[in-house]
């Protein structure tokens, strides 16, 4: 089926800002995660029934080292230390998926950084 975007700047974010200073996002912004470990982007999305989904976030890491991040699902780590690569520069932006066990409804998907770094750059989520 299609898709569903939702944008990490209409997030619940912690430690980290709304920020336009790079080019090619979508929507209205990207988040910058502060750099620090346990900063994070909540999303809530909705889910059609019960089962695995795909979960993909669009990302940028204009560093030459992994932005490692947790990805919990309704308050369970179900990917720990993803790897968010380089991607060349801030304005290149990677889909980074994973797959993920869902309820059906409403479900809380939160992707938190686990070093000093912080996370990279997310424009969105897809779902
Ligand atoms: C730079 C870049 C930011 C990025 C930050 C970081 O400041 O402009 O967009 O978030 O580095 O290291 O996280």
């Amino acid at each position: 089926g299609s898709l569903a975007r939702y944008e990490a700047e209409n997030a619940t974010i912690s430690q980290g800002t709304v920020a336009t200073n790079h080019l090619g996002y979508s929507g209205t912004g990207f988040v910058d995660y502060t750099n620090v470990s346990g900063s994070f982007v909540e999303w809530s999305v909705s889910m059609p029934a019960a089962g695995t989904a795909k979960v993909t976030f669009r990302v940028a890491n204009g560093t030459t080292t992994n932005r490692p991040m947790d990805i919990t699902v309704n308050g369970t780590v179900v990917a720990a230390g993803v790897a968010f690569n380089p991607t060349a520069n801030w304005d290149t932006w990677q889909d980074v998926t994973v797959t993920v066990p869902a309820t059906a409804g409403i479900n809380t998907i939160r992707a938190t950084a686990t070093t000093a770094d912080g996370g990279p750059n997310v424009d969105y989520l897809t779902i």
